[in-house]
Protein backbone atom coordinates (compact mmCIF):
# COMPACT_ATOMS: atom_id res chain seq x y z
CA UNK A 1 0.00 0.00 0.00
CA UNK A 2 2.51 2.62 0.74
CA UNK A 3 4.21 1.86 -2.72
CA UNK A 4 1.65 2.12 -4.20
CA UNK A 5 1.07 5.75 -2.11
CA UNK A 6 4.37 6.95 -2.91
CA UNK A 7 4.17 5.75 -6.52
CA UNK A 8 0.83 8.22 -7.14
CA UNK A 9 3.13 10.93 -6.29
CA UNK A 10 0.21 14.22 -6.42
CA UNK A 11 -2.44 12.83 -7.16
CA UNK A 12 -2.65 10.94 -3.91
CA UNK A 13 -1.76 13.84 -1.68
CA UNK A 14 -4.50 16.09 -2.90
CA UNK A 15 -6.69 13.08 -2.03
CA UNK A 16 -5.37 12.44 1.29
CA UNK A 17 -5.90 16.53 2.19
CA UNK A 18 -9.34 16.01 0.75
CA UNK A 19 -10.58 13.61 2.85
CA UNK A 20 -9.31 14.98 5.75
CA UNK A 21 -11.01 17.82 5.21
CA UNK A 22 -14.19 16.12 4.73
CA UNK A 23 -13.67 14.08 7.87
CA UNK A 24 -13.13 17.35 10.08
CA UNK A 25 -16.48 19.25 8.57
CA UNK A 26 -18.24 15.71 9.72
CA UNK A 27 -17.42 16.54 12.96
CA UNK A 28 -18.16 19.81 13.19
CA UNK A 29 -21.85 19.34 11.54
CA UNK A 30 -23.09 16.12 11.47
CA UNK A 31 -25.61 15.76 8.74
CA UNK A 32 -27.31 12.46 9.65
CA UNK A 33 -30.09 13.82 11.65
CA UNK A 34 -33.38 15.62 9.85
CA UNK A 35 -33.39 18.39 12.09
CA UNK A 36 -31.14 20.86 13.88
CA UNK A 37 -29.85 21.12 17.21
CA UNK A 38 -31.62 24.58 17.80
CA UNK A 39 -35.09 23.53 16.31
CA UNK A 40 -35.11 21.13 19.11
CA UNK A 41 -34.70 23.01 21.40
CA UNK A 42 -36.43 25.97 20.80
CA UNK A 43 -39.02 22.89 20.25
CA UNK A 44 -38.95 21.80 23.44
CA UNK A 45 -39.66 25.11 24.85
CA UNK A 46 -42.51 25.94 23.06
CA UNK A 47 -44.15 22.15 24.17
CA UNK A 48 -43.71 23.41 27.43
CA UNK A 49 -45.49 26.54 26.79
CA UNK A 50 -48.20 25.44 24.50
CA UNK A 51 -48.48 22.00 24.72
CA UNK A 52 -47.44 20.21 27.98
CA UNK A 53 -50.82 21.00 29.55
CA UNK A 54 -52.42 18.71 27.73
CA UNK A 55 -49.87 15.98 26.64
CA UNK A 56 -47.74 16.20 30.03
CA UNK A 57 -44.83 17.71 30.58
CA UNK A 58 -42.73 14.39 29.61
CA UNK A 59 -44.77 13.75 26.47
CA UNK A 60 -46.70 11.30 28.66
CA UNK A 61 -49.11 10.60 31.14
CA UNK A 62 -51.57 13.87 30.23
CA UNK A 63 -55.25 14.15 28.98
CA UNK A 64 -54.21 13.89 25.36
CA UNK A 65 -52.78 11.00 24.10
CA UNK A 66 -48.98 10.04 24.35
CA UNK A 67 -45.95 11.71 22.36
CA UNK A 68 -43.62 9.50 23.52
CA UNK A 69 -43.19 5.50 24.47
CA UNK A 70 -44.44 2.58 23.06
CA UNK A 71 -47.82 3.55 22.90
CA UNK A 72 -46.16 6.55 20.94
CA UNK A 73 -44.18 4.80 18.58
CA UNK A 74 -46.68 1.62 17.93
CA UNK A 75 -48.74 4.39 15.99
CA UNK A 76 -46.39 6.84 14.61
CA UNK A 77 -43.41 4.66 14.24
CA UNK A 78 -43.34 3.30 11.24
CA UNK A 79 -45.24 6.55 9.16
CA UNK A 80 -43.03 9.53 7.35
CA UNK A 81 -42.20 12.15 9.35
CA UNK A 82 -44.50 13.98 7.42
CA UNK A 83 -47.66 12.51 8.85
CA UNK A 84 -46.51 13.62 12.74
CA UNK A 85 -45.71 17.01 11.10
CA UNK A 86 -48.94 17.42 9.72
CA UNK A 87 -50.20 15.93 13.11
CA UNK A 88 -48.50 18.76 15.01
CA UNK A 89 -50.19 21.29 12.57
CA UNK A 90 -53.54 20.72 13.92
CA UNK A 91 -52.63 21.47 17.43
CA UNK A 92 -53.72 22.96 19.77
CA UNK A 93 -57.07 21.55 19.04
CA UNK A 94 -59.17 24.35 19.30
CA UNK A 95 -56.74 26.55 17.62
CA UNK A 96 -54.84 24.72 14.41
CA UNK A 97 -52.56 26.41 12.92
CA UNK A 98 -52.41 29.28 14.83
CA UNK A 99 -48.71 29.18 15.18
CA UNK A 100 -45.67 29.89 13.06
CA UNK A 101 -44.86 27.28 10.47
CA UNK A 102 -40.98 27.75 11.87
CA UNK A 103 -42.59 26.75 15.41
CA UNK A 104 -44.63 23.64 14.06
CA UNK A 105 -41.08 22.56 12.63
CA UNK A 106 -39.48 23.09 15.75
CA UNK A 107 -42.18 21.11 17.59
CA UNK A 108 -42.00 18.68 15.14
CA UNK A 109 -38.35 18.36 15.76
CA UNK A 110 -38.26 18.47 19.36
CA UNK A 111 -40.87 15.17 19.04
CA UNK A 112 -38.22 13.39 16.77
CA UNK A 113 -35.00 13.55 19.18
CA UNK A 114 -37.92 12.33 21.56
CA UNK A 115 -37.61 9.20 19.52
CA UNK A 116 -34.21 8.68 19.05
CA UNK A 117 -33.13 10.72 15.65
CA UNK A 118 -30.05 12.15 15.61
CA UNK A 119 -29.79 16.04 15.17
CA UNK A 120 -28.49 17.27 11.85
CA UNK A 121 -29.66 19.92 9.35
CA UNK A 122 -32.64 22.15 10.06
CA UNK A 123 -36.14 20.47 8.87
CA UNK A 124 -37.52 22.60 6.26
CA UNK A 125 -41.53 22.40 4.70
CA UNK A 126 -39.57 20.85 1.67
CA UNK A 127 -37.12 18.51 3.21
CA UNK A 128 -36.54 15.39 1.45
CA UNK A 129 -36.61 13.79 5.36
CA UNK A 130 -40.49 14.31 5.89
CA UNK A 131 -41.01 12.02 3.05
CA UNK A 132 -38.35 9.72 3.17
CA UNK A 133 -37.51 9.26 7.23
CA UNK A 134 -40.01 7.51 9.32
CA UNK A 135 -40.77 9.03 12.70
CA UNK A 136 -38.68 6.11 14.33
CA UNK A 137 -35.31 5.65 13.37
CA UNK A 138 -33.83 3.64 11.66
CA UNK A 139 -33.80 -0.05 13.37
CA UNK A 140 -30.20 0.06 14.72
CA UNK A 141 -31.13 3.60 16.69
CA UNK A 142 -34.49 2.76 18.11
CA UNK A 143 -33.92 2.97 21.65
CA UNK A 144 -35.09 -0.46 23.44
CA UNK A 145 -38.79 -1.22 23.48
CA UNK A 146 -39.31 -2.96 26.46
CA UNK A 147 -42.44 -5.65 26.33
CA UNK A 148 -45.47 -4.65 27.98
CA UNK A 149 -46.22 -5.72 31.63
CA UNK A 150 -48.40 -8.82 32.22
CA UNK A 151 -49.05 -7.68 35.54
CA UNK A 152 -48.57 -4.82 38.01
CA UNK A 153 -49.22 -5.08 41.12
CA UNK A 154 -50.95 -1.66 43.00
CA UNK A 155 -49.92 -0.46 46.65
CA UNK A 156 -53.68 -0.15 47.27
CA UNK A 157 -54.81 -2.15 50.52
CA UNK A 158 -55.96 -5.13 50.71
CA UNK A 159 -59.93 -5.29 49.73
CA UNK A 160 -62.01 -5.45 52.94
CA UNK A 161 -63.78 -9.10 53.87
CA UNK A 162 -67.77 -8.37 53.26
CA UNK A 163 -67.38 -4.89 51.47
CA UNK A 164 -70.14 -5.25 48.65
CA UNK A 165 -71.88 -5.55 46.95
CA UNK A 166 -72.32 -9.52 47.78
CA UNK A 167 -73.04 -11.60 45.55
CA UNK A 168 -76.53 -12.36 46.63
CA UNK A 169 -76.98 -8.46 46.09
CA UNK A 170 -75.70 -8.55 42.94
CA UNK A 171 -78.28 -11.80 42.41
CA UNK A 172 -81.25 -9.54 43.67
CA UNK A 173 -79.82 -6.04 41.46
CA UNK A 174 -82.80 -6.71 38.67
CA UNK A 175 -85.22 -6.02 41.93
CA UNK A 176 -83.45 -3.16 43.32
CA UNK A 177 -85.05 0.45 43.38
CA UNK A 178 -82.38 1.63 45.46
CA UNK A 179 -78.79 0.74 44.13
CA UNK A 180 -77.68 0.39 40.43
CA UNK A 181 -75.28 -2.86 40.76
CA UNK A 182 -74.22 -3.63 37.27
CA UNK A 183 -74.31 -2.08 33.69
CA UNK A 184 -77.07 -3.19 32.90
CA UNK A 185 -79.14 -2.86 36.31
CA UNK A 186 -78.77 -6.75 37.25
CA UNK A 187 -78.12 -9.95 35.39
CA UNK A 188 -81.15 -9.92 33.33
CA UNK A 189 -79.28 -6.78 31.17
CA UNK A 190 -83.00 -5.58 30.83
CA UNK A 191 -81.79 -1.99 32.10
CA UNK A 192 -85.02 -1.61 34.20
CA UNK A 193 -85.47 -0.39 37.39
CA UNK A 194 -88.88 -0.54 38.55
CA UNK A 195 -88.84 2.45 40.49
CA UNK A 196 -92.31 4.40 41.08
CA UNK A 197 -91.25 7.89 41.68
CA UNK A 198 -90.66 8.69 38.23
CA UNK A 199 -93.36 8.35 35.88
CA UNK A 200 -94.43 9.22 32.60
CA UNK A 201 -96.24 12.19 33.91
CA UNK A 202 -93.66 13.79 35.95
CA UNK A 203 -90.41 12.72 33.36
CA UNK A 204 -90.45 15.98 31.86
CA UNK A 205 -90.01 17.90 35.42
CA UNK A 206 -86.75 16.12 36.13
CA UNK A 207 -84.54 18.98 36.81
CA UNK A 208 -80.17 18.32 36.87
CA UNK A 209 -79.02 18.02 40.13
CA UNK A 210 -76.10 18.18 39.99
CA UNK A 211 -72.89 17.76 37.99
CA UNK A 212 -69.42 16.15 37.72
CA UNK A 213 -66.84 16.69 35.30
CA UNK A 214 -64.36 13.88 35.39
CA UNK A 215 -61.47 16.26 33.42
CA UNK A 216 -61.59 14.40 30.46
CA UNK A 217 -61.14 15.39 26.51
CA UNK A 218 -63.26 12.12 25.75
CA UNK A 219 -67.18 12.20 25.62
CA UNK A 220 -69.09 10.24 28.92
CA UNK A 221 -70.36 6.72 27.40
CA UNK A 222 -70.14 5.29 31.28
CA UNK A 223 -73.46 3.74 32.68
CA UNK A 224 -73.14 4.84 36.14
CA UNK A 225 -73.14 2.08 38.99
CA UNK A 226 -75.04 3.34 42.39
CA UNK A 227 -74.14 1.68 46.01
CA UNK A 228 -75.05 2.60 49.34
CA UNK A 229 -75.43 6.24 47.96
CA UNK A 230 -71.94 6.16 46.08
CA UNK A 231 -71.85 6.47 41.85
CA UNK A 232 -68.82 5.00 40.22
CA UNK A 233 -67.88 6.60 36.41
CA UNK A 234 -65.55 5.92 34.23
CA UNK A 235 -63.66 7.68 31.58
CA UNK A 236 -61.11 6.70 28.67
CA UNK A 237 -58.63 6.41 31.86
CA UNK A 238 -60.40 7.49 34.50
CA UNK A 239 -62.63 6.18 36.99
CA UNK A 240 -64.06 8.04 39.86
CA UNK A 241 -66.56 7.82 43.07
CA UNK A 242 -68.59 10.77 43.48
CA UNK A 243 -71.31 11.29 45.79
CA UNK A 244 -74.69 10.52 44.07
CA UNK A 245 -76.75 12.95 46.11
CA UNK A 246 -73.92 16.10 46.08
CA UNK A 247 -71.47 15.05 42.87
CA UNK A 248 -68.93 15.77 45.48
CA UNK A 249 -65.88 13.29 43.97
CA UNK A 250 -64.77 11.05 46.79
CA UNK A 251 -61.68 9.48 44.79
CA UNK A 252 -60.50 9.61 41.58
CA UNK A 253 -57.93 6.97 39.43
CA UNK A 254 -56.05 7.75 36.71
CA UNK A 255 -54.75 5.14 34.38
CA UNK A 256 -51.79 5.98 32.91
CA UNK A 257 -51.65 3.51 29.23
CA UNK A 258 -48.57 1.44 28.94
CA UNK A 259 -49.62 0.61 25.12
CA UNK A 260 -51.63 2.07 22.25
CA UNK A 261 -54.96 2.68 22.91
CA UNK A 262 -57.68 2.08 20.50
CA UNK A 263 -61.22 3.49 20.84
CA UNK A 264 -61.32 6.27 23.31
CA UNK A 265 -64.58 4.98 25.11
CA UNK A 266 -65.31 3.25 28.37
CA UNK A 267 -68.85 1.64 29.06
CA UNK A 268 -67.93 1.33 32.75
CA UNK A 269 -67.33 -0.65 35.59
CA UNK A 270 -68.56 -3.94 37.49
CA UNK A 271 -68.50 -3.92 41.30
CA UNK A 272 -68.25 -6.88 43.59
CA UNK A 273 -66.92 -7.57 47.50
CA UNK A 274 -64.86 -3.93 47.39
CA UNK A 275 -63.27 -4.60 44.43
CA UNK A 276 -64.13 -2.15 41.21
CA UNK A 277 -62.97 -3.47 37.44
CA UNK A 278 -62.84 -2.07 34.60
CA UNK A 279 -61.13 -2.36 31.39
CA UNK A 280 -58.59 0.14 29.94
CA UNK A 281 -58.90 1.17 26.02
CA UNK A 282 -54.60 -0.65 26.34
CA UNK A 283 -56.07 -3.91 26.81
CA UNK A 284 -55.54 -4.41 30.67
CA UNK A 285 -58.32 -5.08 33.44
CA UNK A 286 -57.95 -3.03 36.59
CA UNK A 287 -59.06 -3.50 39.86
CA UNK A 288 -59.28 -0.89 42.27
CA UNK A 289 -60.39 -0.32 45.72
CA UNK A 290 -64.17 0.72 45.85
CA UNK A 291 -63.94 2.74 49.05
CA UNK A 292 -60.67 4.42 48.31
CA UNK A 293 -59.51 3.84 45.06
CA UNK A 294 -56.50 2.35 45.53
CA UNK A 295 -54.87 0.22 42.82
CA UNK A 296 -55.12 -3.06 43.41
CA UNK A 297 -53.77 -4.90 40.16
CA UNK A 298 -53.51 -4.91 36.72
CA UNK A 299 -53.49 -7.38 34.12
CA UNK A 300 -53.06 -6.85 30.41
CA UNK A 301 -55.73 -9.45 28.93
CA UNK A 302 -56.28 -7.93 25.02
CA UNK A 303 -53.64 -7.52 22.65
CA UNK A 304 -54.19 -3.98 21.83
CA UNK A 305 -51.38 -3.88 18.95
CA UNK A 306 -53.70 -5.78 16.94
CA UNK A 307 -56.61 -3.34 17.84
CA UNK A 308 -58.19 -4.83 20.90
CA UNK A 309 -59.45 -2.57 23.53
CA UNK A 310 -62.09 -2.80 26.21
CA UNK A 311 -64.83 -0.21 26.13
CA UNK A 312 -67.58 -2.43 27.60
CA UNK A 313 -68.27 -2.87 31.41
CA UNK A 314 -67.17 -6.45 32.99
CA UNK A 315 -69.73 -8.79 34.22
CA UNK A 316 -68.65 -10.34 37.70
CA UNK A 317 -70.08 -13.53 38.59
CA UNK A 318 -69.12 -14.78 42.03
CA UNK A 319 -65.11 -14.85 42.15
CA UNK A 320 -64.71 -14.33 37.71
CA UNK A 321 -64.39 -11.50 35.85
CA UNK A 322 -65.94 -11.78 32.43
CA UNK A 323 -65.23 -9.11 29.38
CA UNK A 324 -64.75 -9.00 25.81
CA UNK A 325 -62.94 -6.37 23.75
CA UNK A 326 -64.46 -4.41 21.09
CA UNK A 327 -62.46 -3.12 18.17
CA UNK A 328 -64.41 -5.43 15.39
CA UNK A 329 -63.31 -1.91 13.02
CA UNK A 330 -59.91 -3.05 13.22
CA UNK A 331 -60.55 -6.68 12.10
CA UNK A 332 -60.21 -8.29 15.56
CA UNK A 333 -61.70 -11.71 16.36
CA UNK A 334 -64.02 -11.09 19.17
CA UNK A 335 -63.67 -13.36 22.44
CA UNK A 336 -65.33 -13.18 26.19
CA UNK A 337 -62.26 -14.71 28.66
CA UNK A 338 -62.80 -15.28 32.01
CA UNK A 339 -60.45 -13.81 34.98
CA UNK A 340 -59.63 -14.84 38.76
CA UNK A 341 -61.24 -11.42 40.56
CA UNK A 342 -58.73 -11.38 43.04
CA UNK A 343 -55.66 -11.21 40.89
CA UNK A 344 -56.79 -11.08 36.74
CA UNK A 345 -55.56 -14.55 36.22
CA UNK A 346 -57.24 -16.32 33.36
CA UNK A 347 -59.62 -18.36 34.84
CA UNK A 348 -61.39 -20.75 32.18
CA UNK A 349 -65.38 -21.45 32.53
CA UNK A 350 -66.03 -25.17 32.57
CA UNK A 351 -67.77 -25.92 29.72
CA UNK A 352 -66.40 -23.34 27.46
CA UNK A 353 -63.90 -24.11 24.88
CA UNK A 354 -60.38 -23.01 24.34
CA UNK A 355 -59.75 -21.60 21.21
CA UNK A 356 -57.63 -23.39 18.14
CA UNK A 357 -53.93 -22.55 19.40
CA UNK A 358 -55.03 -22.35 23.55
CA UNK A 359 -54.85 -18.98 23.93
CA UNK A 360 -54.31 -17.92 27.65
CA UNK A 361 -58.33 -17.61 27.96
CA UNK A 362 -61.21 -18.77 26.17
CA UNK A 363 -62.44 -17.08 22.24
CA UNK A 364 -65.84 -18.29 23.06
CA UNK A 365 -66.52 -17.35 19.66
CA UNK A 366 -64.34 -16.39 16.64
CA UNK A 367 -65.88 -15.19 13.24
CA UNK A 368 -64.79 -14.45 10.15
CA UNK A 369 -64.20 -11.12 9.49
CA UNK A 370 -67.09 -9.97 7.83
CA UNK A 371 -69.18 -11.60 10.09
CA UNK A 372 -67.50 -9.72 12.74
CA UNK A 373 -69.59 -6.79 12.40
CA UNK A 374 -71.90 -6.28 15.72
CA UNK A 375 -69.99 -8.83 17.19
CA UNK A 376 -67.54 -6.46 19.55
CA UNK A 377 -68.32 -6.81 22.99
CA UNK A 378 -70.46 -3.88 24.00
CA UNK A 379 -72.28 -5.68 27.13
CA UNK A 380 -72.90 -8.94 28.21
CA UNK A 381 -75.46 -10.43 29.89
CA UNK A 382 -76.51 -13.33 32.35
CA UNK A 383 -79.69 -14.72 31.44
CA UNK A 384 -82.17 -17.21 31.80
CA UNK A 385 -85.98 -16.92 31.17
CA UNK A 386 -88.13 -19.67 33.49
CA UNK A 387 -87.63 -22.67 31.09
CA UNK A 388 -83.58 -22.38 31.67
CA UNK A 389 -83.22 -20.71 28.07
CA UNK A 390 -81.10 -17.93 27.66
CA UNK A 391 -82.70 -14.43 26.61
CA UNK A 392 -81.01 -12.18 23.90
CA UNK A 393 -80.98 -8.47 24.50
CA UNK A 394 -79.91 -6.06 22.32
CA UNK A 395 -75.82 -6.53 23.64
CA UNK A 396 -74.09 -9.16 22.05
CA UNK A 397 -73.02 -12.09 24.11
CA UNK A 398 -75.32 -13.88 26.91
CA UNK A 399 -73.50 -16.10 29.51
CA UNK A 400 -75.47 -18.66 30.98
CA UNK A 401 -74.31 -18.65 34.58
CA UNK A 402 -74.44 -21.19 37.54
CA UNK A 403 -77.05 -20.32 40.45
CA UNK A 404 -79.13 -17.77 37.94
CA UNK A 405 -81.45 -19.52 36.73
CA UNK A 406 -79.94 -22.89 37.68
CA UNK A 407 -77.92 -23.93 34.72
CA UNK A 408 -73.92 -24.90 33.77
CA UNK A 409 -71.53 -22.69 32.80
CA UNK A 410 -71.38 -21.88 29.23
CA UNK A 411 -74.02 -24.84 27.79
CA UNK A 412 -74.61 -22.14 24.81
CA UNK A 413 -71.92 -19.64 25.58
CA UNK A 414 -72.95 -17.15 22.46
CA UNK A 415 -76.42 -16.17 20.95
CA UNK A 416 -76.83 -14.82 18.01
CA UNK A 417 -77.63 -11.41 18.47
CA UNK A 418 -76.70 -8.75 16.15
CA UNK A 419 -76.61 -5.13 16.40
CA UNK A 420 -74.79 -2.72 19.23
CA UNK A 421 -76.44 -1.50 22.23
C1 LIG B 1 -56.14 21.39 24.87
C2 LIG B 1 -55.38 20.17 24.88
C3 LIG B 1 -54.27 20.00 23.86
C4 LIG B 1 -53.23 20.84 23.61
C5 LIG B 1 -52.93 22.18 24.24
C6 LIG B 1 -52.43 20.18 22.61
N1 LIG B 1 -52.98 18.99 22.26
FE1 LIG B 1 -52.22 17.65 20.93
N2 LIG B 1 -53.87 16.52 21.16
C7 LIG B 1 -54.90 16.76 22.02
C8 LIG B 1 -55.91 15.74 21.86
C9 LIG B 1 -57.20 15.64 22.61
C10 LIG B 1 -55.45 14.88 20.85
C11 LIG B 1 -56.15 13.65 20.29
C12 LIG B 1 -57.29 14.03 19.41
C13 LIG B 1 -56.88 14.74 18.19
O1 LIG B 1 -56.01 14.22 17.46
O2 LIG B 1 -57.44 15.82 17.94
C14 LIG B 1 -54.16 15.41 20.43
C15 LIG B 1 -53.38 14.81 19.47
C16 LIG B 1 -52.09 15.19 19.17
C17 LIG B 1 -51.20 14.48 18.31
C18 LIG B 1 -51.54 13.18 17.61
C19 LIG B 1 -51.28 12.09 18.61
C20 LIG B 1 -51.86 10.77 18.23
O3 LIG B 1 -51.34 9.76 18.73
O4 LIG B 1 -52.83 10.73 17.47
C21 LIG B 1 -50.02 15.16 18.28
C22 LIG B 1 -48.76 14.78 17.53
C23 LIG B 1 -50.19 16.31 19.12
N3 LIG B 1 -51.46 16.29 19.64
C24 LIG B 1 -49.23 17.26 19.35
C25 LIG B 1 -49.45 18.43 20.06
C26 LIG B 1 -48.52 19.51 20.14
C27 LIG B 1 -47.14 19.52 19.51
C28 LIG B 1 -49.11 20.49 20.88
C29 LIG B 1 -48.58 21.85 21.21
C30 LIG B 1 -48.59 22.78 20.11
C31 LIG B 1 -50.42 20.00 21.28
N4 LIG B 1 -50.59 18.76 20.76
C32 LIG B 1 -51.28 20.71 22.08
C33 LIG B 1 -54.98 17.76 22.95
C34 LIG B 1 -54.11 18.83 23.00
Amino acid sequence: MSTMRLDAGPAALLWLLFSLGEAQSLLAQPVTGPFSQEQAQRGAKSYAGACAQCHGTDLVGGVAPPLAGVAFLGKWGAMPINALWMAVRQMPPAAAGTLSSDTYLDLTAFLLERTGHAPGSALKVDSKALLELKVAPSPATTPRVTPPQEFIKGTGTPVPEGAGPTQNELNAADTSKKDWLYHTHGYSGTRYAASTEITPQNAGRLRAACAFQLGEQSNFQTGPLVYNGRMYVTGVRSTAAIDARDCNLLWKHEWTPKEKESWLNNRGAAIKDGYLIRGTSDGYLLALNMSSGEFIWARRVADSSIGEAFVMAPLIFEDRILIGPGGSENGISGWVGAFRLTDGQPDPLPGLEHPAGGAAHQRVHVHQRQRLVGRDQHSLAAAHDEQGRSKCESGVAVVDMPGHGGHGYGSNPERDCSGHD
